[in-house]
């Protein structure tokens, strides 16, 4: 996702394909995302049902897999998933992944959610498809359940990633969602210092 690979219209899935075959994952972080990491050392989290969506090779999966979630990782590029399994594997944990697109989890997710964990995903898909993922997290999420969010604010035209102001958040989530927290966070990694919003959005 450097400057050379950005257009105008967004990635389909093959473009992101294309990125796990030329193992070109500039988003990686290689670690569990920071944020994430004091939120569940602050004692914020608790274990229940989570849906990593766009999930990447899963450093997520694997924490949340590891602190007792019951873990639900969609990406719809075969690629990634094999290497969210190999990362469950070396730690000998499991998690149910899903190869296909966020967009079409069939109605035996509606409301059975405690948490969805996005990161680098709402900046991956196209503008277009805002509305279908609010509407997607809204749908799966149990009443009362969380979406916990780390928003990329690239403040860059064109993408992906494409940019998430704070208006944009609030834009996206007021109406279905109780924004609980949106801040900066202060611990993100460090190539995205002041450019991670931290959201806590409760479906209402
Ligand atoms: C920028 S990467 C982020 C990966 C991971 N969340 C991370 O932070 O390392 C975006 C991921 O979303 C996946 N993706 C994009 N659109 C998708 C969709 N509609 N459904 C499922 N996965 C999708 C891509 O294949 C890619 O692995």
């Amino acid at each position: 996702m450097d400057d050379s690979t950005k257009i105008r219209n967004g990635y389909k899935q093959e473009d992101w394909a294309r990125h796990y075959s030329e193992h070109d994952l500039t988003w990686d972080i290689a670690e569990p995302s920071p944020p994430l990491v004091r939120l569940w050392n602050d004692g914020k989290l608790k274990a229940g049902k989570v849906l990593a969506p766009g999930c990447g090779q899963g450093h997520e999966v694997v924490f949340f897999a590891e602190r007792g979630f019951e873990v639900v990782a969609v990406d719809y590029v075969p690629a990634a998933l094999e290497l969210a399994g190999q990362n469950l594997k070396k730690k000998n944990l499991t998690a149910r992944l899903l190869g296909q697109s966020f967009f079409d989890l069939d109605s035996s997710h509606d409301r059975s959610y405690d948490w969805m964990f996005e990161q680098a995903f709402f900046c991956a898909i196209d503008l277009s498809d805002r509305t279908r993922y609010v509407q997607t997290a809204r749908r799966i999420l149990k009443p009362g359940g969380v979406l916990v969010g780390l928003f990329y604010e690239t403040g860059e035209e064109g993408g992906p990633p494409w940019n998430t102001t704070e208006e944009n958040i609030l834009e996206s989530f007021s109406d279905g969602f109780a924004v609980e927290c949106l801040e900066k966070s202060e611990h993100s990694t460090e190539r995205r210092q002041g450019r991670e919003w931290l959201a806590w959005l409760r479906k209402k």
